[in-house]
């Protein structure tokens, strides 16, 4: 009904303005005075959290977007071997787990049939399974070994928005408390990561305040045939997680890419006005990373793409290749995902208005995929 929606036109919209509140309340307790990393849900001691030699996420969809970026925050805080799997593809490979192997299932709804079965596999090969959830009590936290609830709340949309954000969220904690328990790289980076943390509500409360001039880019390009994502690093996760929001609302064909991966095929696609949205890390710590990411955007500007550039507040040296600059907080590179998240999920969310379709019941979809 209209009151449940909160004033908002659809459920999608609200659930995005709720991503502050979402973010907030999943850090919420996580963090002692003195930045040290509580998290007692856990219920895996730190002596069995010592013993893993290799962390394995699976998820499907939106969720596994957020393993995407758990890898590669998990196995720079924690130099542990991180791999992030399709749940669905999973069992069906002969995967190397064991006793000393982390399985760390996301699911926004719990009742993920892929993710399930993904799990209960794990389990029987003796591996110890930590499940980051939004539902309390679903079947995928009750068959795990420990859980790490995010606190979205009801996500009714069936895009996942606030979900993913928190599952991020959840991802970054469920790293930073690994290191923090095998005592790698336990100092001064990681206390300034947990003070990043802190400051992503607010950042991202910045960032829905601006997206006006993205709803219009919407509206203007709502006759394109074709969308591409392209990132690098957490970046490519983001960027596969945009055109999974826009085909999923828009109906639109829409990809992600590694952006240096384009001149390995897809730039061949690039035509003429074809709208390239291009995720930025930050200019600030891992140059090399933004300059190469630069290089990449002149590329595709030269062969004619119209390009939409997520970059941080005051990162000029994108300017003279980006026909539209979409604006982020200040953000270290591995946290930036849940900043440039968010002005995708509102491109997709408008587009698929503009277009006349259902943004909170696309079709062919269901909020929970209960079947393998
Ligand atoms: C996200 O927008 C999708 N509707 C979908 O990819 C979803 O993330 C996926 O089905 C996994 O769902 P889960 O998190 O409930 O397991």
């Amino acid at each position: 009904s209209a009151a449940e929606k909160d004033g908002y036109d659809h459920f999608m919209l609200k659930e995005i303005a709720e991503q502050p509140k979402a973010v907030a309340d999943t850090l919420l307790g996580r963090i002692g005075a003195d930045g040290r990393l509580l998290l007692d849900q856990m219920r895996l001691s730190d002596e069995e959290l010592r013993e893993m030699d290799k962390v394995v996420v699976i998820a499907c969809g939106t969720a596994y977007h957020a393993g995407m970026v758990a890898k590669y925050a998990i196995e720079h805080w924690t130099r542990v071997p991180c791999e992030v799997e399709l749940a669905s593809e999973f069992r069906y490979r002969d995967p190397v787990v064991g006793r000393r192997t982390l399985v760390v299932a996301i699911s926004q709804s719990g009742e993920t049939m892929d993710t399930l079965m993904a799990l209960r596999y794990a389990r029987e090969q003796g591996a110890r399974v930590l499940a980051i959830c939004n539902t309390n009590g679903a079947t995928i936290p009750r068959e795990s070994d420990a859980v790490f609830y995010t606190y979205a709340g009801p996500e009714v949309a069936v895009a996942s928005t606030k979900a993913f954000l928190t599952q991020l969220i959840a991802c970054y904690l469920v790293g930073l408390y690994l290191g923090q328990v095998r005592g790698t790289k336990w100092g001064d980076e990681v206390r300034s990561v947990v003070r990043d943390l802190s400051d992503l509500p607010s950042k991202v409360d910045q960032v829905l305040e601006t997206m006006e001039p993205v709803r219009a880019l919407a509206r203007e390009l709502s006759t394109a045939t074709s969308v591409l994502f392209v990132g690098r690093h957490v970046g490519f996760p983001v960027a596969l997680e945009g055109a999974l929001k826009l085909k999923e609302l828009a109906y639109m064909h829409a990809e992600g890419f590694a952006a240096a991966e384009l001149k390995h095929g897809p730039i061949a696609l690039i035509e003429d006005g074809v709208p390239v949205v291009v995720v930025v890390p930050s200019p600030r710590g891992r140059s090399v990373l933004h300059d190469k990411i630069v290089s990449n955007i002149q590329e595709i500007r030269a062969r004619g793409a119209r390009t939409i550039v997520i970059a941080e507040e005051g990162d000029e040296a994108v300017v003279p290749y980006a026909d539209h600059i979409v604006r982020v907080p200040e953000c270290p590179t591995l946290l930036q995902p849940v900043v440039a998240t968010v002005p995708l999920q509102v491109f997709a969310c408008e587009m698929a208005s503009a277009r006349g379709f259902d943004v909170d019941q696309p079709r062919n979809l269901a909020k929970s995929v209960t079947v393998e």
